[in-house]
């Protein structure tokens, strides 16, 4: 079982949570494209979206991409708008398989209200946009191998989920 997990999805749909904790249970190596991002510029991505734009951080965040998903055998965190490039798409699913972690807008909502780090949803009615954004991205999301509902399951029943999918039969 040499494949990458990659972890998609909106915000606040729990990626990194589950990531880490996979990791653990899987005992694998967990990488964050958005860590790689704020390493890389050595600043935090509120200010990268601020001082240099969505589209220059979406152009790193291209080439971390392409670098994690060189790897094997790791769980990859990937930030919310990381598959809407197609071309990340493919690069991702090379080595991985892409399992996206859903939630309905309210639930995403009641996650990430209290956040500040989020500078797409630092706007007058993030209710609002996050429904918005949920269906511009919908047809991306979809690109998974495997969709995990996450309302109403524990993280631990979440990863009790994924790993069960690795242990179909057609997974190496
Ligand atoms: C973004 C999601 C964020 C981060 C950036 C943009 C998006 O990551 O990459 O703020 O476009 O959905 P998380 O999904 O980890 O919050």
């Amino acid at each position: 079982m040499n494949c990458n997990l990659v972890l998609i999805g909106f915000m606040g749909a729990g990626k990194s949570l589950i990531a880490k904790k996979l990791a653990a249970l899987l005992k694998r190596e967990v990488i964050a494209t958005d860590e790689c991002i704020i390493n890389r510029e050595g600043r935090p991505i509120n200010e990268i979206f601020r001082v240099s734009g969505e589209p220059y951080f979406r152009k790193v965040e291209k080439e971390v991409v392409a670098e994690v998903s060189r790897r094997t055998g790791v769980v990859i965190d990937c930030g919310g708008g990381a598959v809407l490039d197609p071309e990340n798409i493919a690069r991702l699913k090379e080595n991985g398989t892409l399992f996206h972690l859903s939630a309905t807008p309210d639930e995403i909502f009641r996650r990430v209200k209290t956040q500040k780090h989020r500078p797409l949803l630092n706007t007058e009615n993030p209710r609002k946009k996050i429904e918005e954004m949920l269906a511009q991205r919908a047809d991306f999301y979809a690109q998974a191998d495997f969709m995990i509902d996450t309302n109403g399951k524990s993280p631990k029943q979440i990863c009790e989920e994924i790993i069960g999918l690795l242990e179909l039969p057609n997974h190496q």
